[in-house]
């Protein structure tokens, strides 16, 4: 299978000189679906921004495609961000000024998509939140708000989606529903998944595992 990302010898250090990350190699092939599991602190979501093209490495390199991302520049590397990959966080982010369909269209806006009403109101369709494109985040429960986010990653029509804790907010049966969705992207768009989670009741959706301790791979 096709190698799209891959992490090679990757150091983390803060400017406190906390080590969140210890040589870590990493590859993820075309349709994959990872999950990332470690305890509090091991570096998971410190490799997802690495990894993603957030934060840059102390030490190592993350190649897309086989290029390195240390060679691309500036702009290369906000196409990159905007239009190959795509994050889910925690914490929705979600702007409050603006109703659910906007929060997708400023998205698509800046990355520069095409027939974006279009394709936003087909992806809130798909994420069941047709009866609220025109609300407020604010007037919506967690898992709606987290759906929003979806379909705000889904817009941009990335390879990969980085999910770092998606359902660290929200209950029991939302988090099933909201894995069940990735699972479905995963299965019929060929969009592959980076998933950080504590949760060992999801693991069953993981075609694989990286387990991190201290900033390595165990
Ligand atoms: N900006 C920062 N400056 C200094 N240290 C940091 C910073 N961000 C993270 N760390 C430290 O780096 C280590 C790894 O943090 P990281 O957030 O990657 O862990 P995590 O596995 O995602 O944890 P959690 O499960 O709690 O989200 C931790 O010791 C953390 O305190
Ligand atoms: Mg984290």
């Amino acid at each position: 299978m096709r190698e799209i990302l891959k992490t090679e010898n990757l150091w983390k250090i803060y400017p406190d000189g906390t080590k969140a990350l210890r040589g870590v190699d990493f590859v993820l092939r075309k349709g994959e679906f990872v999950g990332i599991m470690g305890p509090s602190g091991s570096g998971k979501s410190t490799l997802l921004h690495l990894a993603g093209g957030l934060d840059k490495p102390t030490e190592g390199e993350v190649y897309l495609l086989g290029r390195p991302l240390s060679t691309m520049n500036e702009d290369e590397l906000a196409e990159f961000r905007k239009r190959r990959v795509a994050y889910i966080f925690q914490f929705y982010y979600l702007l409050e000024d603006f109703t659910v369909l906007e929060n997708l269209l400023l998205i698509a806006e800046l990355s520069g998509i095409e027939n974006a009403e279009e394709k936003a109101r087909r992806i809130l369709d798909f994420l069941r939140l047709s009866h609220r494109l025109n609300h407020r985040p604010s007037q919506l429960s967690g898992g709606e708000q987290q759906r929003v986010a979806i379909g705000r990653a889904l817009i941009t029509e990335p390879a990969v989606v980085f999910a770092d804790e998606p359902t660290g907010n929200i209950d029991w049966e939302e988090g099933r529903k909201i894995f069940d969705l990735f699972r479905r992207l995963n299965e019929e768009e060929g969009i592959s998944f980076v998933v950080a989670t504590h949760n060992p009741d999801l693991r069953s959706y993981f075609h694989r595992i990286v387990h991190l301790r201290d900033g390595k791979v165990v």
